[in-house]
Protein backbone atom coordinates (compact mmCIF):
# COMPACT_ATOMS: atom_id res chain seq x y z
CA UNK A 1 0.00 0.00 0.00
CA UNK A 2 0.80 3.64 -0.72
CA UNK A 3 0.68 5.51 2.74
CA UNK A 4 0.87 9.29 3.16
CA UNK A 5 1.13 10.69 6.50
CA UNK A 6 0.18 14.41 6.94
CA UNK A 7 1.35 15.87 10.13
CA UNK A 8 2.60 18.84 12.25
CA UNK A 9 5.42 16.36 14.48
CA UNK A 10 7.54 14.06 13.23
CA UNK A 11 10.08 12.77 15.65
CA UNK A 12 12.85 13.13 15.75
CA UNK A 13 12.55 16.51 13.46
CA UNK A 14 10.07 18.26 15.32
CA UNK A 15 8.34 17.33 18.68
CA UNK A 16 5.90 19.09 21.59
CA UNK A 17 4.81 15.41 22.46
CA UNK A 18 3.31 11.95 22.35
CA UNK A 19 1.94 12.88 18.40
CA UNK A 20 5.49 13.02 17.23
CA UNK A 21 7.07 9.85 18.38
CA UNK A 22 3.77 7.89 17.63
CA UNK A 23 3.67 9.41 13.56
CA UNK A 24 7.42 8.46 13.24
CA UNK A 25 7.11 4.83 15.07
CA UNK A 26 3.68 3.62 13.28
CA UNK A 27 5.01 5.03 10.12
CA UNK A 28 8.21 2.84 10.66
CA UNK A 29 6.29 -0.33 11.34
CA UNK A 30 3.79 -0.04 7.85
CA UNK A 31 7.00 0.51 5.77
CA UNK A 32 8.36 -2.90 7.71
CA UNK A 33 5.65 -4.46 7.04
CA UNK A 34 6.10 -3.81 3.34
CA UNK A 35 4.14 -0.65 2.52
CA UNK A 36 5.71 1.91 1.07
CA UNK A 37 5.47 5.00 3.62
CA UNK A 38 5.86 9.05 3.45
CA UNK A 39 5.52 11.66 5.95
CA UNK A 40 4.99 15.28 5.04
CA UNK A 41 5.27 18.23 7.52
CA UNK A 42 6.12 21.78 7.85
CA UNK A 43 10.00 22.68 7.48
CA UNK A 44 10.05 24.71 10.80
CA UNK A 45 12.89 27.45 11.59
CA UNK A 46 14.64 24.93 14.23
CA UNK A 47 15.29 21.97 10.85
CA UNK A 48 18.18 23.41 9.35
CA UNK A 49 18.27 23.63 6.04
CA UNK A 50 21.59 21.94 5.61
CA UNK A 51 20.39 18.74 7.39
CA UNK A 52 18.20 17.64 4.74
CA UNK A 53 18.63 17.40 0.93
CA UNK A 54 16.40 19.45 -2.02
CA UNK A 55 13.93 17.29 -3.97
CA UNK A 56 11.92 20.19 -5.41
CA UNK A 57 12.43 24.39 -5.62
CA UNK A 58 9.52 26.59 -6.43
CA UNK A 59 6.49 23.65 -6.52
CA UNK A 60 3.49 25.63 -7.25
CA UNK A 61 0.83 25.41 -4.40
CA UNK A 62 -2.95 27.05 -5.36
CA UNK A 63 -3.94 27.73 -1.77
CA UNK A 64 -7.71 28.85 -3.32
CA UNK A 65 -6.91 32.26 -3.70
CA UNK A 66 -3.59 32.46 -4.77
CA UNK A 67 -0.33 30.40 -6.05
CA UNK A 68 2.51 30.11 -4.20
CA UNK A 69 5.93 28.95 -4.56
CA UNK A 70 6.89 26.27 -1.99
CA UNK A 71 10.38 24.43 -1.68
CA UNK A 72 10.13 20.71 -0.85
CA UNK A 73 13.07 19.07 1.07
CA UNK A 74 13.34 15.44 2.41
CA UNK A 75 15.07 13.55 4.80
CA UNK A 76 14.97 9.38 5.67
CA UNK A 77 13.47 8.66 8.95
CA UNK A 78 16.99 6.89 10.71
CA UNK A 79 16.80 2.72 10.31
CA UNK A 80 13.73 2.99 8.03
CA UNK A 81 12.82 3.21 4.29
CA UNK A 82 10.14 6.04 5.31
CA UNK A 83 11.00 9.20 3.19
CA UNK A 84 9.65 13.08 5.13
CA UNK A 85 9.26 15.55 2.99
CA UNK A 86 9.58 18.90 4.43
CA UNK A 87 7.15 22.05 3.35
CA UNK A 88 9.33 25.16 3.17
CA UNK A 89 7.55 28.28 3.02
CA UNK A 90 9.45 30.92 5.53
CA UNK A 91 6.41 32.99 6.09
CA UNK A 92 4.24 30.00 7.15
CA UNK A 93 6.68 27.95 8.71
CA UNK A 94 10.13 29.83 9.45
CA UNK A 95 9.63 30.35 13.09
CA UNK A 96 10.47 29.13 16.11
CA UNK A 97 6.90 27.62 17.87
CA UNK A 98 5.34 25.00 16.07
CA UNK A 99 1.99 26.04 16.88
CA UNK A 100 2.82 29.64 18.29
CA UNK A 101 5.08 31.22 21.01
CA UNK A 102 5.09 32.33 24.50
CA UNK A 103 3.22 35.77 23.24
CA UNK A 104 1.08 34.36 20.34
CA UNK A 105 0.31 30.60 21.69
CA UNK A 106 -1.96 30.07 18.85
CA UNK A 107 -0.41 32.02 16.04
CA UNK A 108 -3.65 33.74 14.21
CA UNK A 109 -2.59 32.81 10.92
CA UNK A 110 -2.76 29.17 11.94
CA UNK A 111 -5.65 28.34 9.64
CA UNK A 112 -3.64 29.36 6.65
CA UNK A 113 -0.25 27.49 7.79
CA UNK A 114 -2.32 24.26 8.37
CA UNK A 115 -4.39 24.64 5.47
CA UNK A 116 -1.02 25.27 3.29
CA UNK A 117 0.80 21.66 4.47
CA UNK A 118 -2.41 19.91 3.10
CA UNK A 119 -2.25 21.62 -0.16
CA UNK A 120 1.37 21.18 -0.51
CA UNK A 121 1.20 17.88 0.57
CA UNK A 122 -1.67 17.06 -2.71
CA UNK A 123 0.95 19.42 -4.69
CA UNK A 124 4.09 17.04 -3.85
CA UNK A 125 2.34 13.89 -4.92
CA UNK A 126 1.17 15.46 -8.39
CA UNK A 127 4.79 17.13 -9.00
CA UNK A 128 6.38 13.23 -8.44
CA UNK A 129 3.93 10.97 -9.54
CA UNK A 130 3.39 9.32 -6.57
CA UNK A 131 -0.40 8.69 -5.46
CA UNK A 132 -1.35 7.21 -1.79
CA UNK A 133 -3.80 5.11 -1.68
CA UNK A 134 -4.13 6.08 1.68
CA UNK A 135 -4.09 9.73 3.18
CA UNK A 136 -3.33 9.70 6.92
CA UNK A 137 -3.90 12.76 8.81
CA UNK A 138 -3.23 13.46 12.78
CA UNK A 139 -4.67 15.89 14.81
CA UNK A 140 -6.42 18.85 13.79
CA UNK A 141 -3.22 20.50 12.13
CA UNK A 142 -4.09 17.86 8.96
CA UNK A 143 -7.49 17.64 8.83
CA UNK A 144 -7.52 19.58 5.49
CA UNK A 145 -6.97 16.37 3.73
CA UNK A 146 -9.38 14.79 3.92
CA UNK A 147 -11.61 18.13 3.10
CA UNK A 148 -9.49 18.27 0.14
CA UNK A 149 -9.49 14.79 -0.45
CA UNK A 150 -13.45 14.72 -1.15
CA UNK A 151 -13.05 17.96 -3.34
CA UNK A 152 -11.20 15.85 -5.35
CA UNK A 153 -13.91 13.27 -5.66
CA UNK A 154 -16.20 15.86 -7.40
CA UNK A 155 -13.46 16.72 -9.38
CA UNK A 156 -13.32 14.68 -12.86
CA UNK A 157 -10.27 13.26 -13.44
CA UNK A 158 -8.76 13.31 -9.98
CA UNK A 159 -5.80 11.65 -9.55
CA UNK A 160 -6.81 11.37 -5.93
CA UNK A 161 -10.48 9.13 -7.13
CA UNK A 162 -9.23 6.37 -5.45
CA UNK A 163 -7.28 7.86 -2.44
CA UNK A 164 -9.05 6.94 1.15
CA UNK A 165 -8.70 9.02 3.98
CA UNK A 166 -7.68 8.20 7.70
CA UNK A 167 -7.73 10.49 10.42
CA UNK A 168 -5.90 9.52 14.08
CA UNK A 169 -7.37 11.51 16.55
CA UNK A 170 -4.38 12.01 19.41
CA UNK A 171 -6.30 14.16 21.30
CA UNK A 172 -9.99 15.54 21.22
CA UNK A 173 -8.98 18.69 23.55
CA UNK A 174 -7.11 20.23 20.98
CA UNK A 175 -9.52 20.81 18.04
CA UNK A 176 -8.51 24.00 15.89
CA UNK A 177 -11.14 26.78 16.71
CA UNK A 178 -11.10 29.96 15.13
CA UNK A 179 -13.62 32.56 14.59
CA UNK A 180 -14.97 32.43 11.40
CA UNK A 181 -13.84 35.01 9.39
CA UNK A 182 -11.01 33.30 9.19
CA UNK A 183 -12.59 30.89 6.78
CA UNK A 184 -11.46 32.61 3.77
CA UNK A 185 -7.92 32.06 4.32
CA UNK A 186 -8.68 27.60 3.84
CA UNK A 187 -9.14 28.94 0.29
CA UNK A 188 -12.35 26.66 0.27
CA UNK A 189 -16.22 27.92 -1.54
CA UNK A 190 -18.12 29.26 1.47
CA UNK A 191 -20.55 26.73 1.45
CA UNK A 192 -17.94 24.33 2.40
CA UNK A 193 -17.97 25.99 5.68
CA UNK A 194 -21.05 24.16 6.96
CA UNK A 195 -20.96 21.44 3.99
CA UNK A 196 -17.45 20.34 5.03
CA UNK A 197 -18.17 20.67 8.97
CA UNK A 198 -16.33 23.05 10.10
CA UNK A 199 -19.30 25.10 11.54
CA UNK A 200 -19.29 24.62 15.29
CA UNK A 201 -21.61 27.13 17.16
CA UNK A 202 -20.31 29.81 14.67
CA UNK A 203 -17.43 28.93 14.40
CA UNK A 204 -14.47 27.07 12.59
CA UNK A 205 -13.28 24.62 14.10
CA UNK A 206 -11.00 22.08 11.83
CA UNK A 207 -10.91 18.41 14.01
CA UNK A 208 -14.97 18.77 13.61
CA UNK A 209 -14.43 19.07 9.79
CA UNK A 210 -11.66 16.40 9.58
CA UNK A 211 -14.31 14.14 11.50
CA UNK A 212 -17.07 14.75 8.73
CA UNK A 213 -14.39 14.28 5.79
CA UNK A 214 -12.55 11.38 6.70
CA UNK A 215 -13.57 8.20 5.45
CA UNK A 216 -11.84 6.34 9.11
CA UNK A 217 -11.29 7.83 12.30
CA UNK A 218 -9.10 6.16 14.67
CA UNK A 219 -8.03 7.49 18.18
CA UNK A 220 -4.94 5.85 20.36
CA UNK A 221 -6.50 3.72 22.89
CA UNK A 222 -9.58 1.90 22.88
CA UNK A 223 -10.34 2.92 26.14
CA UNK A 224 -10.29 6.61 25.26
CA UNK A 225 -12.51 5.33 22.19
CA UNK A 226 -15.25 5.25 24.25
CA UNK A 227 -14.55 8.08 26.54
CA UNK A 228 -14.90 10.35 23.49
CA UNK A 229 -18.06 8.87 22.88
CA UNK A 230 -19.21 10.98 26.38
CA UNK A 231 -20.27 13.90 26.94
CA UNK A 232 -17.05 14.38 29.77
CA UNK A 233 -14.57 13.41 26.88
CA UNK A 234 -15.77 14.32 23.63
CA UNK A 235 -15.20 18.33 23.99
CA UNK A 236 -18.32 19.02 22.30
CA UNK A 237 -17.80 16.78 19.43
CA UNK A 238 -19.12 13.23 21.02
CA UNK A 239 -22.06 13.97 19.27
CA UNK A 240 -20.47 13.45 16.00
CA UNK A 241 -18.11 10.79 16.93
CA UNK A 242 -21.13 8.26 18.12
CA UNK A 243 -23.17 9.57 14.23
CA UNK A 244 -19.28 7.82 13.18
CA UNK A 245 -19.23 5.22 15.33
CA UNK A 246 -19.06 2.70 12.73
CA UNK A 247 -16.01 4.31 11.21
CA UNK A 248 -14.54 4.76 14.13
CA UNK A 249 -11.83 2.48 15.95
CA UNK A 250 -9.22 2.67 19.04
CA UNK A 251 -5.96 1.09 18.48
CA UNK A 252 -3.19 1.06 21.09
CA UNK A 253 -0.13 2.90 20.50
CA UNK A 254 3.28 1.12 20.92
CA UNK A 255 6.84 2.03 21.91
CA UNK A 256 9.72 2.13 19.59
CA UNK A 257 11.48 -0.78 21.02
CA UNK A 258 14.49 0.55 18.98
CA UNK A 259 14.44 4.07 20.23
CA UNK A 260 13.19 3.26 23.66
CA UNK A 261 15.26 0.68 25.26
CA UNK A 262 17.16 1.09 28.33
CA UNK A 263 19.82 -2.01 27.27
CA UNK A 264 20.30 0.61 23.96
CA UNK A 265 19.55 4.06 24.94
CA UNK A 266 22.70 5.94 24.34
CA UNK A 267 20.89 8.90 26.33
CA UNK A 268 21.87 7.08 29.67
CA UNK A 269 24.61 6.82 31.44
CA UNK A 270 24.60 3.31 32.14
CA UNK A 271 22.41 0.58 30.28
CA UNK A 272 20.21 -2.34 31.80
CA UNK A 273 17.56 -5.03 31.21
CA UNK A 274 15.38 -6.98 33.32
CA UNK A 275 18.49 -9.60 33.38
CA UNK A 276 20.47 -7.00 34.44
CA UNK A 277 19.55 -4.43 36.75
CA UNK A 278 22.75 -3.01 37.81
CA UNK A 279 22.61 -0.13 35.28
CA UNK A 280 19.69 1.12 36.91
CA UNK A 281 21.03 2.23 39.99
CA UNK A 282 24.09 4.44 38.02
CA UNK A 283 21.20 6.40 36.41
CA UNK A 284 19.52 6.46 39.69
CA UNK A 285 22.71 7.84 41.35
CA UNK A 286 23.00 9.98 38.03
CA UNK A 287 19.70 11.53 38.39
CA UNK A 288 20.29 12.19 42.21
CA UNK A 289 23.35 13.97 41.33
CA UNK A 290 22.25 15.59 38.07
CA UNK A 291 19.37 17.30 39.99
CA UNK A 292 21.30 18.36 43.16
CA UNK A 293 19.74 15.86 45.25
CA UNK A 294 21.25 13.46 48.20
CA UNK A 295 22.38 10.39 46.41
CA UNK A 296 20.64 7.93 48.56
CA UNK A 297 19.95 4.38 47.51
CA UNK A 298 17.42 3.73 50.37
CA UNK A 299 14.93 6.33 49.44
CA UNK A 300 12.04 6.17 46.94
CA UNK A 301 12.20 8.53 43.11
CA UNK A 302 9.14 9.81 42.01
CA UNK A 303 9.53 11.21 38.26
CA UNK A 304 7.52 13.02 36.23
CA UNK A 305 7.61 14.40 32.67
CA UNK A 306 4.62 16.15 31.67
CA UNK A 307 3.72 19.39 29.06
CA UNK A 308 2.37 21.20 31.96
CA UNK A 309 -1.09 21.24 30.77
CA UNK A 310 -4.62 20.82 32.49
CA UNK A 311 -4.84 17.55 30.88
CA UNK A 312 -1.85 16.19 32.86
CA UNK A 313 -3.72 16.91 36.61
CA UNK A 314 -1.35 19.68 36.98
CA UNK A 315 -3.58 21.35 39.08
CA UNK A 316 -3.88 18.36 41.25
CA UNK A 317 -0.38 18.65 41.94
CA UNK A 318 1.34 22.05 41.77
CA UNK A 319 -1.68 24.63 42.54
CA UNK A 320 -0.82 27.02 45.61
CA UNK A 321 -2.94 26.18 48.52
CA UNK A 322 -4.73 22.87 46.21
CA UNK A 323 -1.94 20.59 44.94
CA UNK A 324 -0.73 18.03 46.39
CA UNK A 325 3.22 18.39 45.97
CA UNK A 326 3.87 20.00 49.37
CA UNK A 327 2.12 17.51 51.56
CA UNK A 328 3.88 14.59 49.50
CA UNK A 329 7.52 16.54 49.67
CA UNK A 330 6.94 17.03 53.07
CA UNK A 331 4.88 13.92 54.63
CA UNK A 332 6.44 11.02 52.57
CA UNK A 333 10.15 9.73 53.13
CA UNK A 334 10.89 10.34 49.16
CA UNK A 335 12.80 12.53 46.58
CA UNK A 336 10.88 14.14 43.54
CA UNK A 337 11.77 15.34 40.41
CA UNK A 338 9.99 16.83 37.88
CA UNK A 339 10.71 17.96 34.17
CA UNK A 340 7.92 19.72 32.13
CA UNK A 341 7.45 23.06 30.61
CA UNK A 342 3.63 24.36 28.98
CA UNK A 343 1.80 26.85 31.19
CA UNK A 344 3.43 29.59 33.28
CA UNK A 345 1.83 29.36 36.41
CA UNK A 346 2.49 25.75 36.69
CA UNK A 347 6.14 26.91 35.17
CA UNK A 348 6.30 29.44 38.20
CA UNK A 349 4.98 27.22 41.08
CA UNK A 350 7.34 24.23 40.43
CA UNK A 351 10.54 26.41 41.16
CA UNK A 352 8.61 28.42 43.72
CA UNK A 353 7.95 24.67 45.66
CA UNK A 354 11.53 23.24 44.17
CA UNK A 355 13.54 26.39 46.43
CA UNK A 356 11.65 25.46 49.09
CA UNK A 357 11.43 21.94 49.59
CA UNK A 358 14.92 19.68 49.81
CA UNK A 359 13.40 16.93 47.99
CA UNK A 360 11.97 18.11 45.10
CA UNK A 361 14.10 19.25 42.29
CA UNK A 362 12.58 20.34 38.56
CA UNK A 363 13.79 21.07 35.12
CA UNK A 364 11.35 23.45 33.69
CA UNK A 365 11.97 23.23 29.81
CA UNK A 366 12.34 20.38 26.96
CA UNK A 367 15.13 18.07 27.78
CA UNK A 368 15.20 14.91 25.94
CA UNK A 369 18.23 13.67 27.61
CA UNK A 370 16.38 14.48 31.26
CA UNK A 371 13.44 13.04 30.31
CA UNK A 372 15.17 9.89 29.75
CA UNK A 373 17.21 9.92 32.69
CA UNK A 374 14.27 10.60 34.97
CA UNK A 375 12.30 7.91 32.89
CA UNK A 376 15.77 5.25 34.06
CA UNK A 377 16.56 7.23 37.30
CA UNK A 378 13.34 7.01 39.28
CA UNK A 379 11.81 4.22 40.88
CA UNK A 380 8.30 5.40 40.45
CA UNK A 381 6.71 7.72 37.64
CA UNK A 382 3.41 10.19 38.15
CA UNK A 383 1.09 10.11 35.27
CA UNK A 384 -2.48 11.53 37.09
CA UNK A 385 -3.84 12.70 33.92
CA UNK A 386 -7.42 14.08 33.81
CA UNK A 387 -7.89 12.47 30.33
CA UNK A 388 -5.02 10.30 28.69
CA UNK A 389 -6.01 9.27 24.88
CA UNK A 390 -3.21 6.78 24.81
CA UNK A 391 -0.12 8.09 26.99
CA UNK A 392 3.51 7.10 26.57
CA UNK A 393 5.20 7.86 28.88
CA UNK A 394 3.94 5.51 31.30
CA UNK A 395 4.75 2.60 28.24
CA UNK A 396 8.03 4.14 28.60
CA UNK A 397 8.47 3.92 32.46
CA UNK A 398 7.34 0.33 32.64
CA UNK A 399 9.93 -0.93 29.66
CA UNK A 400 12.59 1.78 32.07
CA UNK A 401 11.42 -0.91 35.01
CA UNK A 402 9.96 2.40 36.91
CA UNK A 403 6.72 1.54 38.02
CA UNK A 404 4.16 4.33 36.81
CA UNK A 405 1.35 5.18 39.14
CA UNK A 406 -1.75 6.56 37.13
CA UNK A 407 -5.16 7.59 36.59
CA UNK A 408 -7.47 4.76 35.50
CA UNK A 409 -8.49 6.86 32.61
CA UNK A 410 -7.78 5.81 28.17
CA UNK A 411 -4.72 4.89 27.78
CA UNK A 412 -3.29 4.70 30.71
CA UNK A 413 -6.11 2.24 32.19
CA UNK A 414 -5.49 0.34 28.73
CA UNK A 415 -1.79 -0.24 29.92
CA UNK A 416 -0.97 -0.19 33.43
CA UNK A 417 -2.04 -3.08 35.28
CA UNK A 418 -3.21 -2.26 39.03
CA UNK A 419 -0.68 -4.00 41.65
CA UNK A 420 -2.04 -6.76 43.54
CA UNK A 421 -0.48 -6.57 47.29
CA UNK A 422 -1.68 -10.18 47.76
CA UNK A 423 0.40 -11.58 44.76
CA UNK A 424 2.67 -9.13 43.68
CA UNK A 425 0.76 -9.01 40.38
CA UNK A 426 0.22 -5.39 38.70
CA UNK A 427 2.69 -3.11 36.57
CA UNK A 428 1.97 0.06 38.33
CA UNK A 429 -0.28 2.11 40.94
CA UNK A 430 -3.73 3.14 39.82
CA UNK A 431 -6.42 5.67 40.93
CA UNK A 432 -9.78 6.57 40.07
CA UNK A 433 -11.07 9.87 41.35
CA UNK A 434 -8.51 13.00 40.39
CA UNK A 435 -8.10 15.03 43.59
CA UNK A 436 -4.69 16.06 45.20
CA UNK A 437 -6.09 13.49 48.53
CA UNK A 438 -6.78 10.34 45.98
CA UNK A 439 -2.64 11.73 44.45
CA UNK A 440 -1.52 11.51 47.41
CA UNK A 441 -2.55 8.37 49.25
CA UNK A 442 -1.97 6.77 45.75
CA UNK A 443 2.10 7.75 46.02
CA UNK A 444 2.04 7.07 49.91
CA UNK A 445 0.93 3.55 49.07
CA UNK A 446 3.53 3.47 46.35
CA UNK A 447 6.43 4.55 48.92
CA UNK A 448 4.82 1.67 51.14
CA UNK A 449 5.18 -0.55 48.47
CA UNK A 450 8.86 -0.28 47.89
CA UNK A 451 9.84 0.41 51.78
CA UNK A 452 8.20 -2.41 53.01
CA UNK A 453 7.25 -5.14 50.38
CA UNK A 454 10.35 -4.73 48.02
CA UNK A 455 10.55 -8.28 46.36
CA UNK A 456 6.65 -6.88 45.56
CA UNK A 457 8.50 -4.04 44.22
CA UNK A 458 10.91 -5.73 42.32
CA UNK A 459 8.54 -8.66 40.76
CA UNK A 460 6.09 -5.75 38.77
CA UNK A 461 9.56 -3.95 37.47
CA UNK A 462 10.40 -7.47 36.28
CA UNK A 463 6.69 -7.74 34.64
CA UNK A 464 6.54 -4.27 32.96
CA UNK A 465 9.94 -4.49 31.52
CA UNK A 466 9.04 -7.95 30.09
CA UNK A 467 5.77 -6.46 28.44
CA UNK A 468 4.94 -5.45 24.81
CA UNK A 469 4.13 -2.59 23.27
CA UNK A 470 4.63 -3.29 19.63
CA UNK A 471 4.00 -1.28 16.95
CA UNK A 472 3.92 -4.20 14.55
CA UNK A 473 0.87 -5.37 16.58
CA UNK A 474 -0.50 -1.89 15.56
CA UNK A 475 0.43 -1.28 12.21
CA UNK A 476 -1.39 -4.65 11.59
CA UNK A 477 -4.56 -2.90 13.18
CA UNK A 478 -4.14 0.27 10.97
CA UNK A 479 -3.73 -1.72 7.66
CA UNK A 480 -7.09 -3.71 8.50
CA UNK A 481 -8.29 -0.48 9.00
CA UNK A 482 -6.93 1.03 5.86
CA UNK A 483 -8.68 -1.93 4.19
CA UNK A 484 -11.93 -1.23 5.52
CA UNK A 485 -11.85 2.33 4.20
CA UNK A 486 -11.74 0.90 0.53
CA UNK A 487 -8.28 0.65 -0.78
P1 LIG B 1 1.41 14.01 25.29
O1 LIG B 1 1.63 13.69 23.88
O2 LIG B 1 -0.01 14.25 25.64
O3 LIG B 1 2.28 15.11 25.79
P2 LIG B 1 2.59 11.37 25.82
O4 LIG B 1 2.83 10.65 27.09
O5 LIG B 1 1.95 10.62 24.73
O6 LIG B 1 1.80 12.70 26.16
O7 LIG B 1 3.98 11.83 25.20
C1 LIG B 1 4.78 12.78 25.78
C2 LIG B 1 6.13 12.74 25.10
O8 LIG B 1 6.72 14.02 25.20
C3 LIG B 1 7.08 11.76 25.73
O9 LIG B 1 7.97 11.27 24.77
C4 LIG B 1 7.79 12.65 26.76
O10 LIG B 1 9.03 12.16 27.14
C5 LIG B 1 7.89 13.94 26.00
N1 LIG B 1 7.97 15.14 26.84
C6 LIG B 1 6.96 15.83 27.40
N2 LIG B 1 7.44 16.90 28.08
C7 LIG B 1 8.78 16.86 27.94
C8 LIG B 1 9.86 17.70 28.40
N3 LIG B 1 9.64 18.78 29.15
N4 LIG B 1 11.11 17.35 28.05
C9 LIG B 1 11.33 16.26 27.29
N5 LIG B 1 10.38 15.44 26.83
C10 LIG B 1 9.12 15.74 27.14
C1 LIG C 1 -1.46 12.97 22.33
C2 LIG C 1 -2.06 12.43 23.61
C3 LIG C 1 -1.28 11.29 24.22
C4 LIG C 1 -0.87 10.29 23.14
C5 LIG C 1 -0.13 11.00 22.03
C6 LIG C 1 0.33 10.06 20.92
O1 LIG C 1 -0.55 13.96 22.50
O2 LIG C 1 -2.23 13.45 24.58
O3 LIG C 1 -2.06 10.64 25.20
O4 LIG C 1 -0.04 9.30 23.71
O5 LIG C 1 -0.95 11.96 21.46
O6 LIG C 1 -0.74 9.38 20.34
Amino acid sequence: MKILMISAEVFPFAKTGGLADAVAALAKALSEKGNDVKIVMPRYYKIDRKTVSLLKKGVCVCTGQQEVAVDFYCARLEKSAVEVYFVDYEKCFGREGLYGNSFEPDYHDNPFRFSLLARAAFSLCTETGWIPDIMHSHDWSSCMVPVLLKQCMRTENSPFKNTKSVLTIHNMGYQGRYPSGAFSLLGLPQEQFRAAGFEQYGCINFLKAGITCSDILTTVSPTYADEVKTQAGGFGLDGLIRVRADSFFGILNGADSADWNPASDSFLPANYSAENMAGKKICRRKLQQEFGLPADDEVPVIGMVSRLAEQKGIAEVFAPMYGCMYRMCTELRAQFVVVGSGERWCEDEIKVLAGKLPNLRAFVGYSEEKSRLVESGCDFFLMPSKYEPCGLNQIYSMLYGTLPIVRRTGGLADTVEQYDEQTGCGTGFTFGDLTPDTIFYTVQYAVDTFYRRREHYEKMQQQGMKKTFSWNDAAEKYLEVYKKAGV
